[in-house]
């Protein structure tokens, strides 16, 4: 039987997911709500917000979807497996992404240290604190080496950690956060933790709750500047695999962190189907975890789902039925780079609205729109964000697929384009 899936968001990660699910055999037609300029060659757009799950379940008994695939965190922390999952006609059709319940360790940096915690996986040492306790919070700073480590318990939109030097700088961001609502709700508790010495990558796997896939390792570049230099970002591109995560490094990553989290789930009863993005941190050859994700990165997805050659489809709706196991995600044995090209002016203000010129001449799916819609008068894609397009490359070796990437960028044009010139560089310069 062949399916129809409604895939929820709109961004590069949703391309690179809409892109990949229109090569299954199983797919009969997908919907993108609300998708984007690149989700539409591969599916249908539909006018729904992410989070409106009113128009979502109309939409779904109208149109007969038979899967829902959810890309982004907030439909996810918001409860919209569980609002499946409470109607009667809903729960029989699986939704890939777990409910509020596992959601809750990317909706909640204090639950998840403290899963880590009692499942004794290794993590930053930490203590969590509200405005009633300040007073031991700067106890605890006091404890601390700098740089001091924020972070506000709560989603702020990626914007919720906070690195800083100096201890009064801190003292001061921390009353911020606390008694000044500095990311509204989020911060009515802060996380504040050891800064952890070392580099960063992210693994990732599709669990069905029971059994685990594992996916390519990614590593993203978050600052906006070359030389990992000025603002934090959403992501200026993405290597994938990532040279130092060899073999014997990711059997640390699935020994101590990735298996225990699919035992913890179970033994506190967490139902999950879904992705787990595992935001690590390489510290003289040991991982610990940064942080959870209850689902893939952006852009590490558009890294990621080149390199899979198997049935993606397929393994979603294996989920509800616990039967991952039976399905083979296999990995091309090659490197993808991807640049992310930004509106000139990201992460702060950025004009929008400028024409994107040169996609045609790229090989066709490895650019992927982001900030980026359909303008239909024009019948063209039109910037719409701060992050615009995707572009990557696969190769044998990472620098060709770093050469590869950057000559596909430099054929697209859009006014006030902006990109940064040395991703994968540091990972080259390691090997
Ligand atoms: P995010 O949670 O994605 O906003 O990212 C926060 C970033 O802060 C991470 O990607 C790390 O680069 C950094 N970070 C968070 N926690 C720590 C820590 N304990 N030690 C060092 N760096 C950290
Ligand atoms: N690129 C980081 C994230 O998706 O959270």
């Amino acid at each position: 039987m062949k399916i129809n899936v409604l895939l929820i968001g709109s961004g590069g990660r949703e391309h690179a997911i809409a892109w990949k699910l229109a090569q299954s055999p199983l797919l009969e037609k997908l919907y993108i709500a609300p998708g984007n300029a690149g989700t539409r060659l591969h599916g249908e757009n539909v006018a729904i917000s992410e989070t409106d799950f009113g128009a979502i379940k109309q939409f779904v008994l109208k149109n007969n979807i038979n899967l829902v695939v959810v890309g982004p965190e907030e439909p996810l922390v918001r409860g919209i497996h569980d609002f499946f999952l409470a109607d009667a006609v809903l729960k029989e059709i699986p939704v890939v992404g777990p409910t509020q319940s596992g959601a809750v360790l990317e909706g909640s940096k204090d639950f998840s240290k403290q899963f880590m915690a009692r499942h004794q996986i290794p993590t930053a040492k930490y203590e969590t604190f509200t405005a009633g306790t300040f007073d031991k919070a700067l106890n605890f700073l006091k404890t601390l080496q700098p740089p001091y480590v924020l972070k506000a318990d709560g989603l702020a939109a990626g914007k919720g950690v906070l690195i800083l030097t100096g201890f009064d700088e801190t003292v001061s961001e921390l009353r911020n956060m606390l008694f000044d609502k500095k990311f509204g709700e989020a911060s009515a508790k802060v996380v504040i933790e050891e800064f952890l010495h070392g580099i960063e990558m992210s693994a990732f796997v599709l669990t069905d709750g029971k059994n685990y896939c594992l996916l390519p390792s990614a590593k993203d570049y978050k600052r906006v500047g070359n030389g990992d230099t000025g603002l934090n970002t959403g992501g200026m591109g993405a290597v994938s695999p990532v040279p130092f995560a060899d073999t014997e490094f990711m059997q640390k990553v699935e020994n101590r962190i990735i298996r225990p989290t699919i035992v913890g789930l179970q033994k506190e009863n967490i139902p999950y189907q879904g992705f787990i993005f595992f935001g690590l941190m390489n510290v003289a050859g040991d991982p610990y975890v940064i942080e959870y994700n209850v689902r893939m990165g952006d852009p590490e997805t558009e890294v990621v789902m080149p390199l899979l050659k198997g049935d993606l489809l397929e393994a979603f709706l294996s989920l509800k039925s616990q039967e991952l196991n039976r399905v083979k995600l296999e990995i091309a044995n090659q490197t993808a780079v991807c640049v992310m090209m930004v509106s000139g002016g990201y992460p702060n203000s950025y004009e929008k609205g400028f024409q994107i010129h040169g996609v045609e001449c790229v090989e066709d799916c490895l650019a992927f729109y982001a900030g980026a819609k359909f303008d239909f008068s024009t019948q063209t894609a039109i910037t719409s964000g701060g992050r615009v397009l995707a572009v990557t490359a696969l190769a044998g070796y990472l620098e060709e697929a770093m050469q590869k990437a950057y000559s596909l960028v430099s054929k697209i044009d859009f006014n006030k384009k902006y990109f940064r010139q040395d991703i994968g560089k540091d990972l080259l310069e390691l090997e």
